[in-house]
């Protein structure tokens, strides 16, 4: 069995490569500590948001920008995000990055905490949430998450299981302790179907774009449809 960095190395190969502008907001992320998000998980979004065809999404933690980045790239060209960050210096690494993409007018930006800011933003209105900030404060985030998203809407939770940290009962880490709280709540929650996949290589899922004809030399070769 190959290690799991040949793994990682043989999928990164496989996987939608950052643009210019993403990978731009992630160097002067990772140069300000922010953890931003990686072209994994990165990419990860842009297929769910590919795969529904978002037009309106809200984020929490912007940070440098990337995730919102990610996510416009997959959603629906007309798409728009809502983008929530409490830092000041930090939502404007993130207005630059979505001016350095050219998306800046279909991005919302609030600065403001995931608390006082989702309960301002619409019932059953939007087609995918990201968390991707203080998972302590998740919990309280749950009512809000599903009375905005619209029927068929999408929940989605960066490192939900905290590097595998929520595993461990002796950790008293409050985001630890946050995440193990809305996991157990996500479960008695009956309008709500989580799902977290065992590991990044368990799951393969491919989306067929509308509209756009195979380019695949065998397509072209044997003029199939
Ligand atoms: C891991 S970073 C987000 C990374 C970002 N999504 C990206 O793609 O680079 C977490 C962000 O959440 C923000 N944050 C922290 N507490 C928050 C809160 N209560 N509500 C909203 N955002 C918060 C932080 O300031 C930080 O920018």
């Amino acid at each position: 069995m190959p290690a799991a960095a040949a793994i990682a190395r043989y999928l990164e190969g496989l996987r939608e490569p950052e643009d210019e502008a993403l990978r731009a907001a992630r160097a002067r992320a990772e140069e300000a500590d922010l953890a931003p998000m990686g072209p994994e998980v990165g990419a990860a979004l842009r297929w769910f948001a590919r795969l529904i065809g978002a037009r309106q999404m809200v984020e929490v933690g912007s940070g440098g920008g990337a995730s919102g980045l990610w996510l416009l790239g997959g959603a629906d060209p007309r798409a728009t995000l809502t983008s929530i960050e409490p830092d000041p210096e930090v939502r404007q690494l993130a207005l630059r990055a979505y001016a350095d993409a050219g998306v800046a007018d279909r991005v919302r930006s609030i600065e403001g905490t995931a608390t006082t800011v989702l309960p301002r933003l619409a019932d059953g209105g939007y087609d995918l949430i990201l968390l991707d900030a203080d998972p302590a404060e998740y919990p309280d985030l749950r009512e809000h998450v599903v009375r905005m998203l619209r029927p068929g809407g999408l929940l989605l939770v960066d490192d939900p299981l905290a590097g595998g940290r929520v595993a461990d009962e002796a950790s008293e880490d409050p985001a630890v302790l946050g995440l193990r709280r809305f996991h157990a709540e996500l479960a008695e929650e009956p309008s709500l179907r989580p799902h977290v996949a065992p590991g990044s290589t368990a799951l393969l899922a491919a989306v067929r774009e509308p509209g756009r004809a195979s380019e695949h030399p065998t397509a072209r070769a044997s003029g199939a449809r």
